[in-house]
Formats: C-alpha cells, structure tokens, sequence
C-alpha cells in the first residue's frame, strides 16, 4: 500500500497522517486519513461502513482524504484534507460509547482534523461526538450547526451550471434549456427548484415513488421520465447527476444527447479517461468536486460560528471558480476535470508554502 513510504517514492500515497484508532469495549475501529493540512486544518466526513476488510476501509480513507484536500482548496477554504472510516455496521454497532470514543481520538489530534457526517452518520451521531471533541462540523442546529447541508450543495451545483452555460451557449442562465436531473433526493429537489426559478424545462427521474410524488404536487411542470436511461437518451441540453456515483460510464457518454454536465453526485466518472471520452464528444463536464462543494462550504462554518449567508456567498463563488476552470482548461488544452486539479494543486503549493514565513 506504500502508507508508510516517503513522499518521494513513487508508491507514496503522499498522505501527512494516518491514524488507526481502536476501542475493543465498544468495537470502534477507525481510521482518519489526513492527505494535507498544507491550507488549514484537515476536514472531511466520517463514513461508517461495512468494509470487507481493513484493506479495503484503508483504501478508500486514502482515497477520500485526498479528494477532500482537493475540494477544499477549490473551494477557497482555509482548510486542509481529511476523511475518516468507521469499519462496521452501524445497523448493528453504532452506540454512544462507539461515537464518544472515536470523539475522543478525533480530539487526540487536537485540531490537525475536523470531522463531519458522511455516509453512514448524520448530524445527530454529530451531536454525539462533539460530546467529546471541538473538532466537528455537521451538527444539529439546536447545537450550533449548519443543519441540512444539501441546501448549499444544490445552490453550488446551480452557479457551476450557470458557469457551464456561459461557457458553452453565451449566457449565465439555463433560461429555455432542457435539464435532465437524476435523482430527486436531498440536493436535486432544491436544484429543481432553483432551475425552474431560472427558467429552465426540467425532466427527471428517480426510483423512489415518493420523490416523484414530491416533484407532481410542487412542480408540475416538471416532466418525468421511466429511469435515468431514458434521461441520459433523451433531448436535453444539461445532464444533471444528482443519485449515486459512475453515472458517467462507457455506455452512458455514447448516448448521451446533453451538451453540458453538471450534477451533484460524487465519483460520477466512472472510470479515469472517461474525462477524455466526454470532451471528444463535445460534451463539458464540470467536475463534480468543484460543483458540489456548497455542502462541504455549508459545514466548514461552523468553525467561525455558522452564518448562513456568509457560506452562501462563498458557495456562490462556486460559478467563478467553475469559469475559471473552464477557461483553464481551454488554455491549455486538457479536459476540466485535469484543469481543476492544477488548480487545486497550485493553491496547495503557493498558498501553502506562505506557511514558511516565520511569524515569530
Ligand atoms: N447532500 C449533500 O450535501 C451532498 C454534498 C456533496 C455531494 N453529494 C452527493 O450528491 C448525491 C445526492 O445526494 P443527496 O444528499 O441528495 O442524496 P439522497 O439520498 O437524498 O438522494 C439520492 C436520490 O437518488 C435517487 N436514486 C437512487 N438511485 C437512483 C437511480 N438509479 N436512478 C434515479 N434515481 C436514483 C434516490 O431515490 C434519492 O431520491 C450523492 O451522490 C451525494 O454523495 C451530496
């Protein structure tokens, strides 16, 4: 795995810190994966999950911890990457014993790392490790917290969308476009919303009766398709991804009919040089990373004491970031998804470094 290599070996993963934490009482085994604190501390969510093995929970921290660093910087935080796994069910394990004692190993860190919910844990078990430790995001309201952050993911996803559509047809607006939205959950029916406010024909499709119910008796304008095959064949003009990850796979880029993609799902490449297949075909495809970081901005607030419309306006700066980007790319000749990257990478290094400066 190279966990434990240097930096300059090339099977380093190049992450700072890697923490295995256990309590055998109350079965907690966890690991927090902390890629770079390089801009700020290191926040990420915690993801309780039935991993198949400590492989295979190891894996995906290294992985999610270096996405986070990733978001964060383009998201303009002055916050670092991290992630945890908690390794087991929750159905069957999660309790205030096992909360409070990885709450007590997060503080361990004293700061390097700030959690928050993730698959798995929501903003109660929140409430629970802060119980523990100052370093947590994601809390209930009544505690201090964001509440609901799929209200800033979906506003985030718009001004990316808005960006895209500038970019491809001349004007900020999805006014008289066909948008394609797959999954109506948390952060599709919010960007519904905003794209109905904007003008825009929306069809859309999820497997839960329920979200259908929700979109015919709030927007009944809202066209629905059968299922997210249909969407992606159809005549749209922007396909939104807002269910799960690997939306965007072999089968799905070839039909494709949208000009622009822009959702709220993350991991929708499904696999690395699906970037490449998207430009070939002409279709821009905003990173998922970049788009989706209003929830993560949402929860990063709370560490200035939470105001709402102070992380709105940085999760409307998402539309600038989403420009810059794109023109970027254009320069120099890669898809988005390479640009966005350079970007993030370059506010790491020159940012990061000013940290050289002595103050004292
Ligand atoms: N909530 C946030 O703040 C946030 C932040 C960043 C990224 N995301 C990502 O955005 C996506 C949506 O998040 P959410 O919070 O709205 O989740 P959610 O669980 O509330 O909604 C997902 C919706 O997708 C539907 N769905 C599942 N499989 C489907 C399929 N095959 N076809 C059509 N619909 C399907 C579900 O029925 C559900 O309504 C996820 O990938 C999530 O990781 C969410």
């Amino acid at each position: 795995m190279g966990v434990f290599a240097t930096t300059d070996d090339p099977g380093s993963t190049g992450h700072e810190q890697v923490v295995f934490c256990q309590d055998k009482q109350s079965g907690l085994k966890a690991i927090i994966g902390i890629y770079s604190t390089a801009l700020g501390p290191a926040l990420g969510g915690t993801r309780f999950y039935p991993y198949a093995s400590e492989e295979a929970a190891l894996a995906d921290v290294l992985d999610l911890s270096r996405g986070m660093a990733y978001k964060n910087a383009l998201a303009g935080l002055d916050l670092g990457g991290g992630k945890a796994v908690i390794w087991g069910d929750p159905e069957r394990i999660k309790s205030e014993p096992l909360l409070r004692a990885y709450g007590r190993f997060v503080e361990t860190l004293g700061g390097r790392y700030y959690t928050a919910c993730d698959v798995g844990t929501y903003v109660a078990d929140m409430d629970v490790i802060a119980r523990e430790t100052r370093y947590v995001t994601g809390r209930s309201v009544e505690h201090g917290g964001a509440g609901d952050s799929s209200v800033l993911t979906a506003w985030g996803v718009f001004q990316g969308m808005r960006a895209a559509a500038e970019h491809v047809w001349g004007a900020p607006t999805l006014a008289g476009r066909r948008v394609g939205v797959a999954g109506l959950g948390k952060v599709g029916k919010y960007l519904t919303g905003h794209l109905v406010g904007d003008g825009a024909e929306v069809v859309a499709t999820d497997v839960n009766p329920k979200a259908l119910e929700w979109v015919r008796a709030t927007h009944p304008q809202v066209e629905l398709v059968d299922d997210t095959a249909a969407l992606v064949a159809s005549d749209i003009d922007v396909y939104a991804p807002c269910a799960l990850g690997g939306a965007l796979n072999d089968d799905t880029v070839a039909v494709l009919q949208a000009k622009v993609v822009t959702g709220a799902a993350n991991n929708q490449l499904a696999h690395p040089g699906i970037e490449k297949v998207l430009a070939d075909r002409g279709i821009l495809y905003t990173p998922d990373y970049v788009v989706n970081a209003g929830g993560v901005i949402q929860v990063a607030d709370e560490i200035e004491g939470f105001n709402f419309e102070r992380a709105k306006l940085r999760a409307t700066r998402i539309y600038d970031t989403t420009r810059e980007i794109l023109r970027l790319a254009d320069e120099e000749g890669v898809p988005p998804a390479v640009a966005a990257d350079r970007l993030a990478e370059r506010r790491m290094a020159e940012v990061g470094r000013l940290r050289t400066i002595r103050l004292r």
